[in-house]
């Protein structure tokens, strides 16, 4: 069995690369620029861009199930002709799909896989803890700058999405479902804040911005409006998921989700020294 990865150099991607070798299946890396990326041994790779479709063709023959990112290009845009990347994946014989899902509408992909004849599960995570890397500055210098300190979001590890992913494009199941994909608890900025501290050792003071400053910032960083309006509902209007834990990880993969603490443990030298830790602009 093959199973394609689209997004394999991201964030989740890397980690469900990982989980698929575990699972023993022969995997495919997507990837605009193969001479960049590094991957495990073993696996195949594959040049290809999801805005280019006629450049899919080698990626997409002999694949069983694929793994699908919905944008194209690094400011997120959707991926343009969602028809067409569909269309190479039926004429390629792959019959079942997960979708990472990004905003809250479906995106031309989404809605070209829900209309064919695609198994599909849509992975719908919540904020990655991943997103936390963009305080590694203040961490290190011991002051934070952060909006809605107060609300709680279960953020989610990175590798429990691409657990999810994994055990579902190998195994099945989950058709036509869209899967919310928690961490175990809600916590707030402050109380994930705590948690650095105590795993690090290092004091943190940190300072409430009003919503206005986090707009701005934002908009600075290079977000579009849309993005920022976006951004702004997660915190004052966040989904159900986003304040009180689903259980999908254990239902699915059988494990536990892993913790924040975990997580914080598994980055403890990012956030302490020097080692590189932020990939830039803040993620959505
Ligand atoms: N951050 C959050 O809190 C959060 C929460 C919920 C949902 N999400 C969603 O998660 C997604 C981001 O996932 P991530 O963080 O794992 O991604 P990421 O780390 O930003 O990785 C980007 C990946 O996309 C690939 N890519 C970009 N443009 C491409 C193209 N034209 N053709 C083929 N591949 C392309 C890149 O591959 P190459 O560069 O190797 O070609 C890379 O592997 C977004 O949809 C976001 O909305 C994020």
């Amino acid at each position: 069995m093959t199973v394609l990865v689209t997004g394999a150099t991201g964030t989740v991607g890397h980690y469900l690369v990982d989980h698929l070798l575990a699972l023993g299946v022969t995997v495919r890396c997507l990837t605009r620029t193969p001479e960049k990326a590094s991957f495990p041994g073993g696996v195949e790779v594959v040049r290809g861009d999801l805005g280019a479709p006629e450049s899919l063709d080698e990626a997409f023959d002999g694949v069983s199930s694929a793994h699908l990112i919905t944008f194209a290009g690094e400011d997120y845009a959707p991926i343009p002709d969602g028809s067409a990347v569909v269309g190479k994946l039926l004429a390629a014989g792959v019959s079942r799909v997960s979708l990472l899902k990004g905003d809250s509408s479906a995106s031309l992909v989404e809605e070209a896989v829900f209309a064919s004849s695609l198994r599909w599960t849509v992975l719908a995570p919540v904020e990655f803890m991943a997103n936390m890397l963009e305080w590694t500055d203040g961490v290190r210098k011991g002051r934070l700058e952060e909006g809605f300190v107060d609300v709680p979001s279960t953020v989610v590890h990175e590798s429990d999405i691409a657990k999810v992913a994994a055990r579902v494009l190998v195994h099945g199941g989950y058709d036509n479902e869209t899967l919310w994909i928690t961490g175990p608890e809600a916590l707030t900025v402050r109380e994930r804040v705590a948690v650095i501290e105590q795993v690090t050792g290092r004091a943190v003071a940190l300072t409430e911005l009003p919503a206005a400053a986090l707009e701005a910032q934002w908009t600075a960083y290079g977000f579009s409006a849309d993005d920022v309006s976006f951004m702004l509902q997660m915190k004052t209007n966040p989904p159900e998921a986003s304040r009180i834990p689903r259980d999908t990880v254990r239902r699915v993969t059988g494990h536990q989700p892993l913790s924040f603490r975990e997580w914080v443990q598994e980055h403890a030298g990012v956030f302490s020294n020097n080692q590189p830790g932020s990939r830039g602009l803040p993620r959505r």
